[in-house]
């Protein structure tokens, strides 16, 4: 039994991330065009609407992320939306100037997720990085793995597995193959 079952029926944890197909998430410049340099079609694949985007992110009630990845995020442009964010963090930040949906975070892992967020939220989207990533999976706070493959070998940057964690199986849920040569594999822990 997962520690925190008690909260797992009225809450989700997914830890989402885009990872190339040797297993990088990150270059060593913080560069991202390899996660949508267009490639050869994938005729069987599926492809998504806008619409279609817009509705599955509508569905996400609340993201979490590391300070690292809230940095890049404000450099790239806010991928959030007017989603509630929580930024873990142990540094003091400048007040967020208008945008009221972000909080920061400071603390245990397993409280925010059971006092703080499950209160509030059901779908909530762990979306990186690395390091906050492993903690979360080492407490075993994720319920759901989405992990999104990219067809490309990087060689080197960010590992999304360290080699931090002990063995552990997952039940394979979903493969959605995309017509741009994407491959999102979803897993959920056993008792899930
Ligand atoms: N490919 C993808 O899908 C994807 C998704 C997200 C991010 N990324 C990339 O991943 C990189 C960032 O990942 P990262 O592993 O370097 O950093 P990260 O996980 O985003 O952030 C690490 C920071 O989070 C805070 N933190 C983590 N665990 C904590 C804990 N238990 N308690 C308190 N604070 C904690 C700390 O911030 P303080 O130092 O402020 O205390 C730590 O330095 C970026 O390049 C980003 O673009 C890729």
């Amino acid at each position: 039994m997962s520690p925190s079952q008690g909260t797992a029926k009225v809450r989700t944890v997914t830890l989402h991330m885009v990872s190339s197909l040797d297993g990088f998430i990150a270059k060593h410049d913080n560069s991202v065009s390899w996660m949508d340099t267009p490639g050869s079609i994938y005729e069987p694949g599926v492809s998504i609407s806008e619409e279609e985007v817009s509705t599955f992110l509508k569905s996400i009630d609340c993201y979490v992320l590391g300070s690292r990845t809230y940095e890049h995020a404000l450099e790239l442009g806010w991928p959030y939306g007017d989603t509630p964010v929580v930024v873990v963090s142990s540094r003091e930040w400048p007040p967020a100037g208008t945008r009221k949906t972000i909080e920061f975070y400071s603390g245990d892992l397993k409280t925010l997720v059971d006092e703080k967020l499950a209160p509030r939220y059901r779908n909530i989207w762990l979306v990186g990085g690395a390091m906050l990533s492993q903690r979360f999976l080492e407490l075993g706070l994720v319920g759901e793995i989405r992990l999104t493959i990219a067809p490309v070998l990087l060689g080197a940057g960010l590992r999304l597995f360290d080699g931090s964690l002990k063995e552990k199986r997952w039940d394979l849920k979903n493969v959605i193959a995309y017509k741009n040569g994407f491959v999102e594999l979803s897993y959920a822990v056993p008792w899930a």
